[in-house]
């Protein structure tokens, strides 16, 4: 395909138009395929049954990929000539509305959309380096990580009264993970996974000052677990503090099936996206982490000890203790050129400098009436004491592993600037922000530091309608309109690409995968790779650029549906309903 190649990347395309959000089709660049890899329901175990719409049972699905596939990653098997890899997989939640015939047994539907949550590792095999991956049932890595997965928490929260429950009195073992959305890999192989939405799988009294800011409340869950499962009920004696065991960030090791994976109170507790981690010139690991909420915060951890290569037993420890931090923004123009349309301010800029606000360090809590254990459990009371910047729903925070550089996706806040709510700043500088925008930020040189230079990469939108966008200057006619900026990933030579999650609802475009230059005269420009079935997120974006490859998770196609009246069926568009899956889209065979 014909197209540019921006630092010099192997994978030329050119941009698909985009798609209208009611068109029920997998688009991809001319030139090039896409092919399913592993869908909902597909057995992982020689023992598993294959997927029955009309048979669905709680045990098969334990032995199935889960549903809604969110976060996605892939490392090579070594030694495998390039033919074999291992796939890691978040499956975030369920569309019970979709996945089951109207006479499915209550209770059935109840345990199987337990069984659909949680984390699938999965080994992959391709012919050739040019050829599809597909998954291998029954290979050795292969893993379900459930809701009764024993995890162990760890760090200076774990064991302290605030996660103890009748259960667990020690208050360090989990059982599960929920709400799986993003994640990230580690420097050794070990992969991150953010609990974020957990709040909507706990009846809580709702009435503590935490409650209330986590959005626990004393209402009936939409999947109603707690009616059948105790713990969910932390109305319930001795579960009090069942919900404050989920929010964290999560590490799995996908090359041993028999680790036990673990839940990090040091990187803090809230609606983690996911998490992001770089090695700093002094070998201390930073990640970075959103809480994906309007007008909440974005987040910074740092190690205590440093990374030593090679030494994969004592990096696996790395995320145990350190300093965790919350960001503040500042802008360098006059508040009155910020009016809340996205304009840019006579500088020409959206930027500024801001500062890591100090929560904990050296194991001592830094914030006035908080003890370290509080601080991590609360951690959204304990930002709020000392005032970070509210931000546009922080999703994806991905450190670029070439320039160290961070990029921050803020999805959108219909919110910013309505009656009573924040006003738009420089850093957030459109009232109700329905298109989202992109953060860059400069801690130069060093990982480490506490100050740090920002500026805005893109104010999202559809230049050809009637709002301001930004495109680091780059000619607004042409880049691809884009919209809901969700989760980042780098190519091999520094390009960032963007998936998104709410274009129909915006700009009208179905969502999709972007590649955005961001070095040299081109920085700004946008480019549509593909864009996903109607009423799908994309997520997870893998890019191989070397392999002229990328794979992407298509989570919730056709959500809005409901059993008889299907408006999606991807991926098999045989007249059966959606099955969320991951897609690998590959130039085409001769
Ligand atoms: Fe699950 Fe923040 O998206
Ligand atoms: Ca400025
Ligand atoms: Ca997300
Ligand atoms: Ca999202």
């Amino acid at each position: 395909a014909e197209g540019p190649t921006p630092n010099g990347t192997e994978l030329s395309f050119t941009a698909i138009a985009p798609v209208d959000a009611e068109t029920d089709e997998f688009t991809v660049p001319e030139g090039f395929d896409w092919h399913p890899v592993i869908s909902w329901g597909d057995p992982l175990f020689e023992d598993a049954p294959d997927f029955e719409w009309d048979a669905q049972s709680a045990e098969a699905q334990k032995r199935q990929f889960g549903y809604n596939n969110d976060y996605t990653e892939l490392q090579e098997i070594p030694d495998s000539d390039g033919k074999r890899a291992v796939m890691f997989v978040n499956h975030e939640y369920t569309n019970e509305n979709i996945m089951f015939p109207p006479e499915t047994d209550e209770d059935a539907v109840l345990e199987i959309g337990m069984a659909a949550h949680g984390l699938t590792v999965v080994e992959l095999e391709r012919e050739d380096t040019s050829s599809p991956y597909a998954y291998v049932r029954g290979a050795e890595l292969n893993r379900r990580i459930l809701l009764d997965t024993e995890f162990t928490l760890d760090g200076p929260a774990a064991g302290s009264e605030l996660t103890r429950t009748t259960a667990d009195p020690e208050g360090r073992t989990v059982l599960g993970t929920l709400g799986n959305c993003s994640g990230g890999l580690t420097p050794w192989g070990t992969l991150l996974s953010g609990e974020e939405n957990f709040h909507g799988y706990f009846r809580a009294t709702g009435t503590s000052e935490a409650e209330k800011r986590y959005g626990l409340a004393d209402e009936e869950t939409a999947r109603n677990w707690e009616a059948k499962h105790e713990r969910f009920d932390a109305r319930t004696e001795g579960y009090e503090n069942e919900p404050n065991r989920f929010g964290w960030i999560v590490e799995v090791d996908p090359f041993d099936p028999e680790s036990t994976p673990r839940k990090h109170t040091s990187l803090g507790r809230f609606k983690h996206e996911g998490a992001n981690v770089i090695v700093a010139d002094d070998g201390h690991v930073v990640a970075y982490s959103g809480d994906d909420e309007v007008f909440d915060y974005l987040y910074k951890f740092v190690s205590r000890a440093t990374y030593v290569e090679g030494d994969r037993e004592h990096n696996l420890t790395l995320l145990e203790e350190g300093d965790l931090y919350v960001a503040r923004f500042s802008g360098n123009s006059p508040e009155a050129e910020i009016d809340g349309t996205g304009e840019l301010p006579a500088d020409g800029a959206f930027d500024g400098t801001g500062e890591w606000l100090p929560l904990v360090v050296d194991g001592a809590s830094q914030v006035e009436g908080f003890t370290v254990e509080e601080v991590l459990v609360n951690t959204r009371l304990a930002a709020d004491a000392v005032g970070p910047t509210k931000m546009d729903r922080c999703e994806d925070v991905e450190p670029s592993l070439l320039t160290g550089r961070v990029y921050v996706a803020c999805t959108n806040n219909s919110d910013r600037g309505t009656e009573g709510e924040a006003p738009a700043d420089e850093m957030n500088p459109r009232t109700e922000n329905r298109d989202g925008h992109v953060v860059e930020i400069d801690e130069q040189g060093d990982k480490t530091s506490t100050t740090f230079a920002w500026n805005l990469l893109l104010v999202c939108g559809d230049p050809a309608q009637d709002e301001q966008t930004y495109f680091s200057g780059f000619t607004p006619e042409q880049v691809s309109p884009i919209s809901c900026p969700d989760n980042l990933a780098f190519d091999s030579v520094g390009n960032l690409w963007i998936s998104t999650d709410g274009a129909p609802d915006g700009i009208g475009y179905s969502d999709g995968l972007f590649r955005v230059t961001v070095e040299g005269d081109a920085r700004g420009r946008v480019e549509q790779f593909l864009a996903v079935p109607r009423e799908a997120e994309t997520c997870g974006p893998i890019v191989r650029d070397v392999e002229r490859t990328a794979f992407v998770s298509v989570q919730h196609p056709g959500e809005d549906g409901e059993w008889g009246a299907h408006t999606s069926h991807f991926p098999d568009f045989d007249g059966t309903g959606p099955k969320p899956s991951v897609v690998q889209v590959l130039p085409r065979a001769e």
